[in-house]
């Protein structure tokens, strides 16, 4: 086997997802503790967006800034270098979330057993659904007085669409929760709530659920019920299927509680296990192979450095195929530059090291002092462009008013770069000389208006308008196009690559357009 192929099959990639609350930060942390990439719980940065008021939005700047290193985090585990991206959680930031998902190989969902399936929970995951994304569940903080077993499965296989296979069983919920059940290992793990800081590693083995031993370690009445249980899944369920699982349309699931340090290690020793290694991936040309031996990789993310004197930024790159390498020349293919990289970055937990290669399934910190765009994609010379960075149409719109007329070239700077790292989406009319800013939430604005000003000494207002939200437009039909272009100017404006949307501003009013111009097809995402 290669050299290339050895680093391929040794790494693993994946983003943890949930609703906020539901644990992620909590199950991020624990991972990293049990791969030993930390030593004690407490050390992840919390990127507690979530939990901040929304004018306190400069906090949440300093803590975006902090969560440079908490983005990738990276842990060895039973000879596997894995890498988790971080997700934010907070609905304000789920384009960015929609994006990192481009870059992992598979996901965990986080799901919070009293609440079950929630709202963001819905998006994320019509996301991986969309991209055939592997998912595993795992339903946390069992040790609550959550809803039964039985029903979350059901609710998570009708409102997710996803079939479902518990490779774990808990005993009792709440305050008769006792424990989980190996559905395949044939272990009896026993729940202690006093584990917070230690690894539980203390399992029994009980190959035969009709063995006495169940009684002894369960009580009567919970030995009866997990034999009853185990008997109506293993009945209910089919086989784990891998080929299902691997093509996104099965999801193990396992119970535990994050916070507590339990049902941790299954899952990752399933993880390792089952979760795919580095994939090959789509180009507008051709799909690309981890293993060919030429490099290449994408930009997914991009975090400003929050220090004015210091206004270099961070691309994270991706490595898709061959071998990255420090100080060699690379393809920059939107600009047709070649750059090199004296300090590309790898992260490990919350450290971050200076790296002199890089392998599929790898991640790299790039210092970039403007040339990339999210999406940017990366060659040892052929002309290809990674695809599936899809935009969502925004939810709020504004039209973006210059205070300054004197600083009108460092507003169009600032914006245009702030729309290049993903803060927010631009759309523009005229010509360019209106601007509609679009994003997912409030939150955006000030964080946008503040960064504006104190980074590009612009300043700027938002103006209420009325769109709520935005469809690309493409058609077979020219004359169609260009009539519904010309009938609705008002509402017609370009992406940033210069595509035409469509802004309107209910259901009622996009339905009849539609209904006008049948030969006009609305997209709902950038990328179809
Ligand atoms: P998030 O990243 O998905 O937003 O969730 P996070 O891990 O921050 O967890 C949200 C809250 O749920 C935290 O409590 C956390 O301690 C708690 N939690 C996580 N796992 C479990 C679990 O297994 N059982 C129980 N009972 N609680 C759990 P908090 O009070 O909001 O924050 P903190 O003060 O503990 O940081």
């Amino acid at each position: 086997m290669s050299n290339l192929q050895i680093e391929i099959n040794k790494r693993r990639i994946f983003g943890i997802i949930s609703h906020p609350d539901a644990g992620k930060t909590t199950l991020t942390e624990k991972l990293l503790l049990f791969g030993g990439a930390i030593q004690k719980a407490g050390t992840v940065k919390r990127n507690k967006a979530e939990k901040t008021a929304t004018s306190d939005f400069m906090e949440i700047e300093k803590q975006r800034g902090i969560s440079v290193a908490t983005s990738v985090m990276g842990f060895n585990y039973k000879d596997r270098k894995i890498n988790i991206l971080d997700t934010p959680g907070h609905k304000d930031f789920a384009e960015d979330t929609y994006r990192t998902l481009t870059a992992v190989d598979s996901v965990i969902l986080v799901i919070d057993c009293v609440k079950g399936v929630e709202e963001q929970t819905r998006k994320l995951m019509s996301v991986c659904r969309m991209r055939h994304i592997p998912v595993m569940v795992f339903i946390n903080k069992m040790d609550r007085e959550g809803k039964d077993p039985f029903d979350l499965l059901e609710e998570i296989e009708k409102e997710l669409n996803i079939s479902t296979r518990p490779l774990s069983w808990p005993i009792g919920i709440g305050s008769t929760f006792a424990g989980v059940y190996h559905l395949y290992k044939k272990q009896l793990k026993l729940f202690s709530a006093e584990n917070k800081m230690n690894i539980a590693d203390d399992f029994i083995e009980v190959e035969d659920l009709s063995s006495i031993e169940l009684e002894r370690q369960l009580g009567d009445k919970a030995a009866r019920k997990l034999r009853d249980e185990v008997e109506l899944v293993e009945g209910v369920y089919e086989p784990f299927d891998l080929t299902l699982y691997r093509s996104g349309y099965l999801a193990p699931v396992f119970f535990g509680s994050a916070i507590n340090n339990f049902g941790i290690e299954e899952l990752l020793d399933t993880f390792v296990e089952i979760a795919p290694e580095p994939q090959a991936r789509e180009t507008d040309k051709r799909t690309v192979q981890p293993n060919e031996e030429k490099f290449t990789g994408f930009v997914f993310k991009i975090h400003a450095n929050l220090d004015p004197n210091h206004r270099d930024r961070i691309a994270f790159c991706r490595v898709c195929s061959g071998k990255f390498e420090r100080n060699k020349f690379y393809q920059h293919i939107r600009s047709n530059k070649k750059l090199k990289f004296a300090s590309p970055t790898s992260f490990m937990a919350d450290a971050k090291s200076l790296v002199e290669e890089a392998w599929p399934g790898d991640v790299i910190g790039l210092y970039d002092a403007g040339n990339f765009k999210i999406g940017d994609t990366l060659t040892e010379g052929e002309t290809l462009k990674y695809l599936g960075i899809p935009s969502f149409s925004p939810e709020i719109f504004k039209e973006l008013e210059n205070m300054d007329p004197m600083k009108t070239k460092q507003l169009e700077k600032g914006i245009t770069q702030l729309v290049d790292e993903g803060v927010a989406q631009l759309f523009t009319q005229n010509l360019g000389s209106r601007k509609f800013v679009g994003t997912v939430g409030e939150l955006q604005f000030e964080v946008i208006k503040f960064r504006l000003l104190h980074e590009y000494g612009a300043s700027c207002n938002f103006r209420a308008i009325s769109f709520t939200k935005a469809s690309w437009i493409t058609s077979n039909d020219q004359n169609q196009m260009e009539k519904l272009m010309r009938s609705q100017a008002n509402r017609i404006a370009f992406d940033k690559e210069n595509r035409p949307v469509y802004l309107s501003n209910s259901k009622w009013d996009i339905d009849s357009t539609m209904r006008e111009y049948p030969d006009v097809v609305f997209h709902e995402t950038s990328e179809w």
